[in-house]
């Protein structure tokens, strides 16, 4: 295969997995997976992020823990979120959503059942590992001009998550488990230094779960990619 196909099979092949195995994957692949994504770039090379991943007994504490939290009404996000979009980003939004409902034999209008699926985010999806993004609290400043730095923090992530894709992980960001930062900071001795971005639940894919069958699609290459000559 060439170096484009494969590439091309591991952009192709990620997807956000809902559903894991529970097994958990050994301390050689995991410190792989996050050295290969150490190589995304950044502004200046600053590498503006900071990784905490949690996996056996601590993650099955923060699977008791964090629910509760939201319950409570702990809310405390580092990053607010708007939560609301317009016009063509509202129709993707809704079309993403409807492709995981329906996969899920759940109804549109049901919200119960919706919302139930939207609790299972914090119990990271019954995934063996979690890992939760930071962005140094230098770079958030009121002024948004921070915004530089919160893209490398996305890039190192999209990385991470090709990376985990080429080893046969699969992965879920999850802007829901910033919900609570505060509780995290505090559970994972992270100073008010760093900022939660999103996390990311992974582990090897339950590839028979009715989840795996939500794709989303993309739009056209032409309506957003403008080529210049
Ligand atoms: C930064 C970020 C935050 C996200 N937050 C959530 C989330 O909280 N819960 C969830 O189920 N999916 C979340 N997603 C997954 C998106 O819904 C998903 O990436 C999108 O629908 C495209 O589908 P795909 O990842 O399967 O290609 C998030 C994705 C990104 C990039």
């Amino acid at each position: 295969m060439s170096t484009v196909d494969v590439f091309n099979q591991i952009v192709q092949q990620r997807r956000s997995v809902r559903a894991f195995k529970k097994q958990a994957i050994d301390e050689q692949t995991l410190r792989s997976i996050f050295s290969t994504a150490l190589g995304a770039p950044s502004n200046c090379n600053t590498q503006p992020w900071l990784s905490a991943v949690v996996s056996g007994e601590l993650i099955e504490t923060l699977r008791e823990q964090v629910p509760a939290g939201v319950m409570q009404g702990e809310m405390s996000m580092d990053f607010p979120y708007a939560g609301k979009y317009d016009g063509i980003y509202r129709e993707r939004q809704i079309a993403a959503a409807n492709s995981l409902y329906s996969a899920l034999g759940i109804d549109r209008e049901d919200k119960s059942a919706r919302d139930v699926q939207f609790f299972k985010n914090f119990t990271f999806f019954g995934a063996p590992h979690v890992v939760f993004l930071f962005l140094p609290a230098c770079f958030v400043t009121e002024d948004n001009t921070g915004i530089r730095e919160a893209a490398d923090l996305g890039m190192y992530a999209q990385t991470l998550m090709l990376s985990m894709t080429a080893h046969g992980v699969g992965s879920c960001p999850q802007t829901a488990l910033s919900f609570i930062a505060d509780r995290l900071r505090k559970t994972l001795e992270i100073s008010e230094d760093y900022k939660l971005m999103f996390g990311i639940s992974f582990g090897y894919p339950d590839e028979g779960h009715a989840s795996s069958h939500a794709l989303t699609d993309r739009a056209e290459l032409d309506s957003l990619v403008r080529f210049y000559s």
